[in-house]
């Protein structure tokens, strides 16, 4: 879905507050969200703040003339791809469960035919009541989406579960409703981040990858269903919901795990930045400054990747290269010497690409020869790009092969 539509309402809870911020991430992963608040949440945060983020009108009234002219209800519930509730109050949550539809958010939710999902906020003894649980238990039952509430200090004075999951995790939830999940019966094994090659127990040679492009592909993968395990090497990233994560430090480890995986898996993204080198040996105390120059020595590390492309036999293996001068050349080069199915590239001396950024500029190279460039765009979009090149690439291999 190229530019969802979201519908997302407001109830006034005070982590309203942090619903713009879900707004501004949702522009920002290039949803178009239309916002409908109730009256309670208007004493919190004005529309205006809303409509400004979102860049469109905000709806807070079933019987405003105007708004029902230009909005309307109807046209809001039927226009969602996706609506959320966020945050959710235990009254909006106690009329939606009734089916009550005395106000504009919950007649919309009650009229689309969208997926719904709603994000519970409140205090903790409200959300442990057992009457607010069986409300969230008939949402469920109705077919809603339900995410848990987050643990900590909350708003009220009280520590303890009811805080509003963070923007972020809520953006999720979000793509990941919004995703087909076509990747149902793929297993799929991704690799991020760097190695590291130890020198001396404190120090060790390794490379600037952060792991966001690999976490990305992890995600998406999970989000549309595939069985995920991500071999990660060191990250400052928290592991993805939904998905098996190994951590691993050297080459050598990520080897291992990836072999072990190997033979059941349906595909392999090696998104990793794995050192081609490592230090002979590793110091078993810490090496002592003695003022003099020194010399090490560096042997090569195992080519994962290239090791899975000469075992592969219905897998299909998909490698990375980031490159800083003749792109193509060296991609296409380093494609057929792996034997990879795909290799996604990447000039990471282009504004918008590389290490420790959210966006990505690549080329996709398949074995035809055929160069796709993509435009930079968010990793997470780059990700869904790659799966979708992958399931094309099956659809026809299975036609070739037919
Ligand atoms: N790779 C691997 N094992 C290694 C080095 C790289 O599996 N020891 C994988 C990477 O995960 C990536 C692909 O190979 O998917 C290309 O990595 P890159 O470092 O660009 O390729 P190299 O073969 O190391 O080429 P060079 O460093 O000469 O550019």
């Amino acid at each position: 879905m190229e530019k969802p539509n979201i519908v997302l309402g407001v109830t006034g809870g005070i982590a309203c507050y942090k619903a713009l911020e879900l707004v501004r991430l949702l522009v920002q992963d290039s949803c178009d969200v239309r916002v409908v608040m109730t009256r309670a949440a208007a004493e919190f945060v004005t529309p205006l703040s809303f409509q400004t983020l979102s860049g469109s009108p905000v709806a807070t009234d079933l019987f405003s003339l105007t708004q029902e002219s230009e909005i309307g209800h109807i046209n809001l519930a039927d226009r969602a791809d996706l609506m959320v509730v966020a945050p959710a109050t235990a009254n909006v949550i106690a009329r939606l469960a009734a089916g009550i539809a005395d106000d504009l958010l919950t007649t919309v939710v009650l009229a689309t035919r969208a997926p719904v999902l709603v994000v519970p906020s409140m205090n903790v003894h409200m959300l442990e009541h057992p009457l607010v649980q069986a409300n969230l238990a008939k949402l469920r039952n109705a077919g809603y989406h339900v995410m848990e509430a987050a643990s900590g200090y909350l708003a009220c004075g009280y520590e303890g579960k009811g805080r509003l999951p963070e923007p972020q995790a809520i953006v999720e939830e979000a793509r990941r409703l919004l995703r087909p999940r076509d990747l149902t019966d793929e297993r799929i094994v991704v690799t991020a981040g760097p190695s590291r090659e130890p020198l001396d127990p404190v120090r060790f040679f390794s490379n600037r990858s952060s792991g966001k492009m690999g976490y990305a592909l992890a995600r998406a993968a999970a989000r549309r269903g595939a069985q995920v395990t991500l071999v990660s090497g060191p990250t400052a990233l928290s592991a993805p919901e939904g998905v098996r994560t190994v951590p691993v430090v050297t080459a050598e480890e990520m080897r291992e795990a990836v072999l072990a995986e190997f033979d059941s898996a349906t595909a392999v993204f090696m998104a990793a930045a794995v050192a081609d080198y490592r230090p002979r040996s590793a110091a078993g105390t810490k090496m002592k400054r003695n003022g003099k120059a020194i010399r090490l020595e560096f042997v090569p590390n195992p080519d994962i990747v290239a090791e899975l492309g000469a075992r592969k036999r219905q897998q299909i293996v998909v490698g990375f290269a980031a490159e800083t001068e003749s792109l193509m050349e060296n991609a296409r080069a380093k494609l057929h010497r792996k034997n990879l199915d795909l290799l996604v590239a990447n000039d990471v001396t282009q504004e918008g690409s590389g290490f420790d950024v959210d966006t990505n500029a690549v080329t996709l190279l398949d074995r035809d020869g055929t160069a796709t460039p993509l435009p930079v765009m968010s990793k997470d979009a780059v990700a869904d790009r790659i799966h979708d090149w992958f399931l094309q690439y099956k659809n026809q291999s299975r036609r070739r092969g037919a």
